[in-house]
């Protein structure tokens, strides 16, 4: 293969204006670099080379929470002094007898694919060229660095924006930061660079400047995908690249069959996988793995992160779910919180205000009103009425519930935990259990309840008002 990629990751990203590294901003869900990088360890290059600097504690941290030791190589530049400064900085990490091909590309530029890339490299190979790199032709060159070619149409240089001059500033070809290096040459022309510039600093785009003053061939690839090549350098740029991913996997749903009320509230991440014949309201944010079958109706304004929900479900208005498994044909909200380890085997419905955490619920299992499940095993067609609650913490642990198949768990029932309610058992409405109740059994532990005819009207009169409690409301 005999290609080696540098990926520039160390600068400070000024105009983010932030304390945190600009590259570890998040994009669809994921830091930028951590995009960046992904396209080019599929390249196959190696060793792949990352620059940090500026955070480099945290750029590595995210980084290698998610590629290997074996994937990706890290390299310091301290002080950052320029992306050409940066490279040199890789070059330690570049073994002395490699002589193939380095790709060097821009932490910040998360868009590129891999199949661009891949024809970039084949035309390099083929121009024979000792330094390649990608251009786009841009009606609005912003402040990117343009490509300046002699009367011949050959490339001889690149200057920055806030190196050029008006005429410069009107050519419309920018470099997009994409370059394939012959590895003796990049170690060569790294060290002739020199900081003559507006911001004093080394400059990687001299590198094509170099080339032609060692009369080598340089040749640019006029890339036709522009929106690849965008790069984030504001918030306001993070936005609107934010807005171009959104929107084309909304477009990628809807061509495969979803039905999306209001693309422009969807916020769906590009690892969700949504069967055909789904419909999803508006307000909603789909992230991380979350995985909908067919059929599944969102009304609107839901929050589902890690989700794996079943055929035909209905998610009313108001749902927030995390890490939780919701089976088929279930009714779920308004307004439910399945938290963190939630289970809910199917046809089950989980209405207004219930709350689930560590909750395995059995099929056909309802709890439709006002409740906390949390650290429970409930089985199959049981009923939990309105206002149940699972007491699981005792100031230092959690303690399980367990309940069985087939019963009727009354309103306003609070289970001690630990405790285990067997199946067909009837638990009438404001019991406190607190010990094992066994199959089949009614448990109560009502209060009996005691009258005193005509006690409200003594109460009144003690409290200087009418019998009939309208005398004091008259004298306010
Ligand atoms: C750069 C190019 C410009 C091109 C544009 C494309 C240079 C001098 N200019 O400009 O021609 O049009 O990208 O997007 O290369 N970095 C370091 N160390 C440093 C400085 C920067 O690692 O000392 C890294 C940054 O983290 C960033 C990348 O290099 O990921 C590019 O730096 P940036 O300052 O964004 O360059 P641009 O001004 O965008
Ligand atoms: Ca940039």
């Amino acid at each position: 293969m005999n290609l080696a990629a540098i990926v520039l990751a160390a600068g400070q990203g000024t105009r983010m204006r932030s304390a945190r590294a600009k590259v570890l901003h998040e994009l669809g869900g994921e830091p930028i670099i951590a995009r960046a990088v992904r396209t080019i360890t599929s390249l196959g290059a190696g060793p792949v080379i990352v620059v940090v600097g500026h955070r480099a504690r945290e750029v590595e941290a995210a980084l290698s929470a998610r590629y290997g030791r074996d994937q990706l190589v890290f390299a310091l530049q301290e002080p950052q002094r320029g992306t050409g400064d940066a490279a040199r900085a890789a070059l330690a990490a570049l073994p002395a007898d490699f002589n193939g091909n380095v790709l060097i590309a821009y932490g910040d530029m998360p868009l590129v694919s891999e199949k661009t890339l891949d024809r970039f490299l084949a035309a390099h190979r083929e121009s024979g060229a000792k330094l390649s790199f990608i251009s786009i032709k841009l009606a609005d060159p912003k402040a990117y660095g343009r490509v300046v070619r002699d009367e011949k149409g050959g490339v001889s240089r690149i200057v920055e924006h806030r190196d050029a001059s008006e005429s410069d500033r009107a050519i419309d070809e920018i470099n997009t930061g994409f370059y394939l290096v012959d590895a003796a040459f990049l170690r060569v022309a790294l060290d002739e660079l020199q900081p003559n510039n507006a911001q004093n600093e080394y400059y990687l785009t001299d590198l094509v400047a170099i080339a032609r003053a060692h009369g080598l061939g340089i040749a640019a690839w006029i890339a036709n995908d522009r929106a690849e090549f965008a790069g984030i350098n504001s918030r306001m740029e993070l936005a609107e690249m934010e807005a171009t991913i959104r929107e084309s996997t909304c477009r990628k749903l809807m061509e495969a069959g979803v039905t999306l009320i209001d693309p422009a509230s969807a916020f769906i991440s590009e690892e969700a996988e949504i069967a055909p014949d789904c419909t999803i309201g508006p307000n909603v944010q789909i992230l991380g793995r979350t995985k909908i079958a067919s059929g599944v109706t969102i009304e609107g304004t839901a929050w589902l992160k890690n989700v794996t929900i079943g055929r035909g479900t209905l998610l009313k208005l108001g749902v927030r779910a995390e890490d939780a498994e919701i089976g088929d044909e279930c009714e779920i909200g308004p307004f439910a919180n399945l938290r963190a380890g939630t289970y809910l085997e199917g046809r089950n419905r989980i209405g207004n205000f219930v709350e689930t955490k560590k909750a395995h619920i059995g099929r056909g299992t309802k709890a439709s009103h006002l409740s906390y499940l949390g650290d429970a095993t409930i089985g199959a067609d049981t009923n939990v009425g309105c206002g149940v609650i699972t007491v699981n913490y005792d100031g230092y642990e959690k303690h399980h519930t367990e309940i069985g198949d087939r019963c009727m768990v009354g309103c306003d029932t609070q289970l001690i935990a630990p405790v285990k309610v067997g199946s067909d058992v009837y638990v009438a409405s404001g019991t406190t259990i607190m010990r094992e109740v066994a199959d089949g059994t009614l448990v109560m532990s009502h209060h009996p309840q005691r009258e005193k005819p005509g006690w409200m009207a003594t109460w009144r009169e003690r409290h200087g008002d009418s019998p009939d409690g309208n005398g004091k409301r008259e004298r306010e």
